[in-house]
């Protein structure tokens, strides 16, 4: 695959807004914000920022931008962009990561060589540290991998995060971990952007021990024989149709001293290509599900950020990697499939794919021995139509875990929303031929396909993160380009870090 897109290099400073050198001096600015913390900014802008301030060409709604030039010498930098964050309080801190991403990106189009983010605000700073260094990284991404040609909105060089002198450890540290997480998020974004063609089972497999293995993660790749050995029927029975063969990658991160136990096991779903099958999609946006292995991108990405931090805790990633392609050899509806745990599916529809490989990487997980297990997958389109774009789906038991899962999310920054797994949806899944079907019709789509996949969890607690709402931008926004978003890197990151407290 062609080169990574070069990620903006974010560094902290301890220093005065108006010591620091750069090209564009980036001022959040919240809801009721007078600056007075900022005597001199605007004489620096020739009276710039104060009058379009009054005359609300700048307000400060989540986003906003204004530029103008510091034209006096007693400030370092050469222009000052005041971006709104809203309200101060509940959000402030999400908030101020999506303007510092939206402020990445149309400092690209400005081609601005160095940014200084400012830390200002009634928001915890540590926390506002971490959430500037992820702003910074997930706005610096930009897919061009696949572009020749000269790049005219070339990639931030350099971004400072400027605080005041004090709690400099502290948060050097919080930046430290901002940058890893924002890094690693781009990474994933990278794997689901990938092509198809660039990105078979494959070639995920070797970006995986790549990404992963470069920050001490053990990286095992299990190939097809190695699967038929396991006996992973369903994994076996969606690759069959394609030419290209299946991969299960198994990361370990299993740092010296660690307890035994917990084991947090990941389970992402890695179909590198989803045409349906058989059951073949219609055309239309077929093209997307190039990133049906998102759910797989986040545990490489997480995987990759929790051997960076030196997480203390044993975590095991598996991905189980395919593609779902119609042939000669493929699964045909109505087919039966008999698992690794010695469970039998009767396939009703091919494109219900990727509750299939899940079922037998979660029973994985568990010979791994893993104690506690999160899966990750771009599931249903029900879990679209339930929550739109706004949240993944959460789904899982027991209570505890789901709301360890949750609050994962929330100090992360990523929304995610709570879901049922009432009894109803286990009988929709009942097949008068196999233990079960793998699809319970369109009623509570993202439910039934959660409650098969609990089947495969045994008596573990589980949770399910169905990202198909989430991991995909339709449309550009302020903070993101079209394409992968990265969801759940750092929510399940997080997870890992907080194993102290399920
Ligand atoms: N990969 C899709 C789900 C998906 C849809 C992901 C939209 C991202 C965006 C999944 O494999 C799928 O095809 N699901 C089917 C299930 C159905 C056949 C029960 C769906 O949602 O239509
Ligand atoms: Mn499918
Ligand atoms: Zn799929």
């Amino acid at each position: 695959m062609p080169e990574t897109w070069k990620d903006t290099v974010v560094e902290g400073v301890a220093a005065k807004p108006q010591d620091v050198e750069c090209d564009l001096l980036v001022v959040p600015v919240f809801e009721d914000d007078q600056l007075d913390d900022l005597a001199g900014l605007d004489e620096a802008t020739d009276g710039e920022v104060g009058r379009a301030r009054a005359s609300r060409e700048f307000r400060p709604k989540p986003n906003e931008l204004f530029v103008t030039r510091a034209g006096n010498a007693a400030w370092k930098a050469a222009r000052v962009a005041l971006v709104g964050v809203g309200r101060s309080g509940d959000g402030a801190v999400d908030r101020f990561r999506t303007a510092c991403a939206a402020t990445l990106r149309a400092a690209r189009r400005r081609r601005v060589g160095t940014v200084a983010v400012l830390l200002r605000g009634d928001v915890d700073s540590a926390q506002a540290a971490r959430a500037a260094a992820e702003g910074v990284l997930l706005g610096s991404h930009a897919d061009r991998r696949f572009k020749s040609g000269e790049d005219d909105e070339p990639p931030v060089g350099r971004a400072l995060v400027v605080f005041p002198s004090s709690a400099t450890a502290e948060l050097a540290r919080a930046i430290a971990v901002g940058s890893t997480l924002g890094e690693a998020a781009n990474r994933a974004r990278e794997l689901a952007d990938a092509p198809g063609n660039e990105l078979s089972p494959r070639l995920f497999a070797e970006q995986a021990e790549t990404l992963a293995g470069a920050s001490g993660i053990a990286v095992e790749v299990l190939d097809e024989a190695a699967i038929e050995r396991l006996q992973m029927g369903l994994l076996l029975g969606v690759a069959r149709g394609s030419a290209e063969p299946p991969r299960l990658i198994v990361m370990r991160h299993e740092p010296a001293g660690a307890p035994r136990e917990p084991v947090l096991g990941l389970i992402g779903k890695g179909v590198t290509f989803d045409s349906g099958g058989i059951s073949i999609k219609p055309a239309d946006r077929m093209e997307q599900m190039k990133h049906d292995m998102a759910g797989g991108a986040a545990v490489v990405g997480a995987m990759r950020a929790i051997g960076r931090l030196a997480v203390p805790t044993r975590v095991i990633g598996i991905v189980p990697a395919t593609e779902n392609m119609p042939g000669g050899r493929a699964t045909r509806p109505g087919d039966v499939l008999t698992g690794a745990s010695g469970k039998t599916v009767e396939v009703i529809n091919t494109d219900a794919e990727g509750r299939l490989i899940l079922g037998d990487a979660l029973w994985y997980a568990r010979e791994l021995g893993a104690t506690h297990l999160v899966d990750v997958a771009t599931l249903t389109g029900a879990v679209v139509i339930a929550l739109g774009h706004a949240a993944s789906g959460l789904f899982g038991r027991p209570h505890g875990w789901v709301e360890s899962v949750q609050q994962a999310a929330e100090r992360a920054g990523e929304r995610v929303w709570p879901m049922p797994l009432y009894p109803d949806y286990d009988e929709q899944l009942r097949s008068e031929t196999a233990d079960l079907g793998n699809i319970g019709g369109r009623p509570g789509g993202a439910c039934t396909a959660a409650a098969f996949l609990k089947a495969f969890a045994a008596d573990l607690p589980w949770a399910h993160l169905d990202i198909a709402g989430t991991a995909w931008a339709d449309e550009a926004s302020a903070a993101q380009p079209k394409g992968a978003t990265g969801a759940m890197v750092r929510t399940l990151t997080e997870l890992a870090v907080a194993a102290g407290s399920w």
